[in-house]
């Protein structure tokens, strides 16, 4: 579904996003061959990227979550990160892979990085679907990327407004009326 009505562009189509994660995965794969690899997903935005790129990876991997919620209101987060729900397992000693639907200004990612880097894991790397690089405040390492895109209100895939339209199959740029940001 893509509720093109709500939507003033489709910036990625169904298709093209799975295109992208397969292509990714056949890297992931190679790059992670022979290893354990522990995907983790960071709620609520990631739980379509983790399911779908989780899926078009032949190999066993292992997935745990956390949930993390950035002070402030609006629409831009400040940086000052706050875990909701933390990862159930210990990481030290594993290959960790994070997941994240968007950097945009990369302070969550950069924050989680540091967090996760002094739990000792054998290594850390990101996946990113998306990255907004006018938008970025910190210099973030992404592995994997998906697709950079402009710095517009977008929606679909993970990414809510007002926790609507992460169901989307699509992401789109949401119609300036309905958003408030
Ligand atoms: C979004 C997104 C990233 C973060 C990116 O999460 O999923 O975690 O913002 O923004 P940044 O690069 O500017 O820090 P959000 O806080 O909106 O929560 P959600 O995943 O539950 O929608």
């Amino acid at each position: 579904m893509c509720l093109i009505d709500d939507l003033e562009s489709v910036l990625l189509t169904d298709d093209q996003i799975q295109d992208k994660l397969r292509e990714v995965a056949r890297r992931i794969e190679a790059d992670y061959a022979g290893r354990d690899v522990l995907l983790i997903g960071v709620l609520k935005g990631a739980i379509m990227v983790m399911a779908d790129l989780a899926r078009h990876l032949e190999m066993p991997v292992s997935i745990d979550f956390m949930a993390v919620s950035s002070y402030g209101a609006g629409t831009t987060s400040s940086g000052v990160v706050r875990i909701m729900k933390d990862l159930d397992r210990d990481i030290a000693g594993k290959h960790v892979l994070l997941v994240e639907d968007i950097v945009d200004s990369g302070l969550t990612i950069n924050w989680l990085l540091r967090n996760l880097r002094s739990r000792q894991p054998a290594s850390l790397d990101v996946f990113a679907l998306l990255r907004k690089p006018e938008a970025l405040k910190v210099d973030v390492p992404v592995r994997y990327l998906g697709f950079d895109i402009p710095s517009e209100f977008v929606v679909g895939y993970g990414l809510d407004y007002a926790e609507r339209y992460r169901n989307l199959r699509c992401v789109g740029v949401l119609r300036p009326e309905l958003h408030a940001g």
